[in-house]
């Protein structure tokens, strides 16, 4: 369902835009129109402009613009009827309701009452460090450098020792039941006892807010050597960690073209603390593709500073490329000899950090840094196969100055002569990329296991919960662990899987623009999160939007989301791209094939539940003899 005009104007005329404008950003009244510094691009003098009368802003130096809409959805990272909803509210004004499922109505009710939950939950963490119960917490806070104003804005906590059913005793009191106190993630149960107690006790709490400032979950570290260091909320229907950022909620706001993406809560609150707002970190689990997708929503340049020790630089191996798929340019800052920021920080001063954020490497020439580890440049062949690498790397870029200026940096580093680099740079760029199929894998080591019941390929790692990172997280106790090396070895023919997959899903999205009458069968399988990170999974998000409000996709709105001129011809060419099916026949089976390509590679979320991963094999075995009629 849409709103309509009526409802648009009436949620306008209530929202005047230089009072929306004038919360976020000081105005200053100059002639007709009011006049600040621009949210939304880094400046010293005033180039945005408001205006009262016309209800629209404009930017003279970074030329964005529009009305109160549009500046909600701008300023917030909204979209369109998340804005219009959040304007609507702030005026007062009740939307005509949207027709939900009974299904969507309980997952709401759910959410809001785990919200509901872990807000109480939060006041009394927070409520507590301030007590003489929460002394120890306070003093450990206060001795590792937080300032009250820093743990304020962090709404940090305290979790006491004793009583072990504090917390339990304050949500029973205010009338949570047992049932929702369960599935909170905020109790143990003593099955024994058949009672429940508190998880988080005698530690220091940090509570996660998504970027609408509600608490979805907690992480609590101790304040001493005990293990597990830190403990997190268990993943509920709030709190997905794989699509959730610490901090996000404040980064966001950062008027820095870039973010800085750490490891953990201590170095994102030292960073904040330091002037570095713009910093965030994953929650306790390895970088995910979700992740990525939801940065590349804020910025296209992500600093990766991520710890200097072994486990550090093999994760920044790892995300530098998830990074890149999502579009982002990742650069890598050099935290050596300080194990984290927040030890740079203390140990260092702000300053120093501000320097090494400026000198942030590309972060092509750290993983050709970290790869030569691999090779002995004593011996001729290795050094060989060290250099083709490299040049391989930097056939990859796209333009022949930033070729030029790694071909530089490559052989000032590793004293290697210009020209035969050169050459083998030269010689990659008109080979093309290297294949690297599936069939490159040695023998014995490919990841993929056929299923002798249903003939389906799977991934054995998979199914005992390691994630693409090869890190996995202990459900009890919070503690992450390090998969097998055999478990990462997928990355190596990701690429050209990727683009595979990526295709067939402008594909499948195609299909849904052109032929809306299969998008009821298609949801049922595929969601917008399967499309993926980046481009194709935000498209999916606003198609599968507009085909539940309106049964049909306009181009035209589509490509209203997009504003770099790259992204609307990508996304136009969802919209004209040519099937060469002949028959109808023929297009049935293409829709049908398309479909269970997408559905296969869509990212299965908790592999390690067994049931669920039954389901999908059902469900895809459902696709296969599915009819589909256009
Ligand atoms: N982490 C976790 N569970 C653990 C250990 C770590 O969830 N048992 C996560 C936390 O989010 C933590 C991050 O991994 O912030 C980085 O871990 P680590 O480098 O060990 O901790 P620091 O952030 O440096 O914490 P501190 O400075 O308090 O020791
Ligand atoms: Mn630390």
């Amino acid at each position: 369902m849409f709103y309509s005009d009526d409802i648009l104007d009436q949620v306008c005329s209530a929202n005047d835009i230089v009072d929306v404008i004038g919360q976020d950003v000081p105005l200053k009244r100059s002639g007709s129109s009011y006049v600040g510094l621009c949210p939304f691009h880094n400046e010293k003098t005033p180039s945005f402009s408001v205006s009262r009368q016309k209800q629209m802003y404009y930017c003279f130096g970074c030329h964005r613009g529009g009305n109160v809409i549009t500046y909600i959805e701008e300023y917030n990272n909204m979209g369109f009827l998340e804005a219009v909803k959040y304007l609507a509210d702030r005026a007062g004004i009740r939307l005509p309701e949207q027709e939900v499922s009974e299904e969507e109505k309980r997952a709401r009710n759910e959410r809001a009452q785990l919200l509901e939950v872990n807000r109480l939950a939060g006041t009394y963490y927070y409520y507590l460090l301030r007590t003489p119960a929460g002394k120890n917490g306070l003093d450990y806070l206060t001795k590792r450098g937080l300032s009250e104003e820093t743990m304020k804005a962090f709404a940090l906590g305290y979790a006491p020792k004793t009583p072990s059913d504090g917390l339990y005793r304050y949500l029973k009191s205010k009338g949570i039941s047992d049932d929702l106190l369960r599935r909170s993630g905020l109790m143990n149960l003593d099955e024994k006892r058949a009672v429940m107690y508190d998880k988080f006790w005698n530690r220091v709490m940090f509570p996660i807010l998504d970027t609408s400032n509600r608490i979805i979950g907690f992480g609590g570290r101790v304040m001493g050597d005990a293990k597990p260091k830190y403990l997190n909320s268990p993943e509920t229907r709030l709190f997905d960690k794989s699509r959730n950022l610490y901090a996000l909620n404040l980064a966001r706001k950062t008027r820095e073209d870039y973010l800085v993406l750490c490891e953990g809560y201590m170095d994102v609150i030292s960073m904040h603390q330091a002037g570095f707002t713009n910093t965030v970190a994953s929650l306790g689990t390895a970088l995910t593709p979700g992740h990525c997708a939801l940065l590349s929503r804020y910025t296209k340049n992500v600093v990766l500073s991520y710890d200097s020790d072994q486990a550090g630089v093999s994760a920044a191996m790892r995300a530098i490329p998830m990074l890149r798929r999502a579009g982002i340019t990742p650069k890598i800052l050099r935290l050596d000899p300080y194990k984290d920021p927040d030890e740079l920080i203390s140990s260092a001063g702000r300053d120093e950090m501000a320097a090494r954020l400026k000198k942030a490497q590309n972060a092509l020439l750290f993983e050709i840094e970290i790869t030569r580890r691999d090779y002995d440049l004593n011996d001729p062949d290795s050094k060989t196969r060290f250099y083709e690498q490299a040049a391989e790397r930097i056939a990859a870029l796209e333009t022949e100055m930033e070729r030029q200026n790694y071909i530089d940096a490559v052989c000032r580093e590793y004293m290697v002569d210009r020209k035969q680099f050169q050459e083998l740079v030269t010689r990659r760029l008109v080979a093309g990329p290297a294949p690297r199929g599936r069939g490159e894998l040695p023998a014995g080591r490919a990841r993929q296991t056929e299923d002798p019941a249903t003939g389906m390929e799977y991934d054995p790692a998979a199914l005992y919960g390691y994630d693409d990172s090869g890190y996995y997280e202990d459900e009890e106790t919070g503690e992450m662990f390090q998969a097998p090396p055999s478990a990462s070895r997928k990355n190596r023919s990701a690429t050209i899987k990727e683009q595979g997959e990526d295709t067939s899903r402008k594909l499948l999205l195609h299909y849904i623009c052109r032929y809306p009458g299969i998008f009821q069968t298609v949801k049922q399988y595929v969601q917008p999160q399967d499309f993926g990170g980046g481009l194709t999974g935000r498209t999916a998000e606003i198609i599968y939007d507009q085909m539940e409000k309106t049964g049909k996709v306009e181009e035209s709105w589509v490509l209203s989301h997009f504003t770099e001129p790259q992204d609307q011809s990508q996304v136009a060419g969802i919209f004209h791209t040519l099937d060469q099916a002949s028959s109808g026949k023929e297009r049935e089976k293409a829709v049908r094939e398309t479909l269970i390509k997408v559905f296969t590679a869509a990212d299965t979320g908790n592999v390690s539940d067994f049931n669920q991963v039954i389901q999908r094999r059902k469900q895809e075995a459902e696709l296969r003899s599915l009819q589909i009629l256009l």
